[in-house]
């Protein structure tokens, strides 16, 4: 998987995603991170990159030309129109079957907004998909970049050590994971529940599921709806042996 980001701000990105799981990826080869630096392709004198709004109102807007430049420059280098995710609280809201459907991609651009946003045109002419983190208002379109990156990273094969371990987990079939433990067996006060002692594979399991669906109809009724829609209760539920 190669990452491309437009961005004003390219250490950022660089910095971000050069440490750990993401660092080894890139080291292993497994993934590949440009950030490339919009203000690299202005043609004002003084580097400018954006301008005042038409029509008045606060702030400034990044201008369509440097903006477009840059994204040329990666298409050409790469030689196909790729999939241009803009960063905006304005999009689609970001999740786990979005991350899945980004991983299927070899290459994805990510565009980071700056100031009060970008020139409509160059949106227009270049992106592809709209996508948010979440109803909240950040700086600038880098860290939800980031956010968007690391989670399609880590569905790419060969990005995690166990290339299991990326299926099974929360938002698995719309639920949350069970609670987990590790040595000691007591702390303050607090034992590991007796079933995960008990080498009983089958009954950990159920209980495993078990924690996870009151857990998902405690904290996000919202998940919880789904996966009762997909797993209706059965009136007499079978015994597991
Ligand atoms: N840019 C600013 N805020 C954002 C958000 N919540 N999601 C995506 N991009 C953003």
């Amino acid at each position: 998987m190669n990452f491309h980001v437009l961005t004003l701000f390219p250490q950022m990105i660089l910095d971000g995603m050069n440490t750990s799981i993401m660092g080894r990826a890139i080291d292993r080869g497994k993934l590949s991170v440009d950030a490339v630096n919009i203000r690299d392709f202005s043609t004002n004198k003084h580097m400018k990159v954006d301008d005042y709004t038409y029509g008045g109102g606060a702030g400034m807007l990044m201008q369509a030309a440097p903006v477009c430049a840059a994204y040329r420059s990666i298409e050409e280098r790469i030689g196909k129109k790729p999939r241009v995710i803009y960063l905006t609280p304005q999009g689609r809201v970001f999740n786990q079957s979005m991350a899945w459907e980004f991983a299927q991609e070899d290459e994805l651009v990510f565009l980071c907004g700056h100031y009060e946003g970008i020139d409509e045109r160059a949106l227009q002419l270049i992106v592809t998909d709209y996508v948010s983190i979440g109803d909240y208002v950040l700086t600038g379109g880098e860290l939800p970049a980031m956010v968007v990156m690391d989670a399609v990273a880590r569905l790419v094969p060969g990005v995690l050590n166990n290339n299991e371990s990326a299926q099974f987990e929360s938002f698995h079939d719309n639920l949350l994971e069970y609670p987990q433990y590790t040595r000691p067996e007591e702390f303050e006060g607090m034992k590991v529940p007796d079933i995960l002692l008990s080498g009983d594979h089958a009954k950990v399991e159920q209980w495993r599921l078990e924690q996870s669906i009151e857990r998902t109809r405690k904290f996000r009724p919202d998940l919880y709806e789904k996966y009762i829609q997909e797993h209706p209760p059965t009136a007499k539920k079978k015994k597991h042996h």
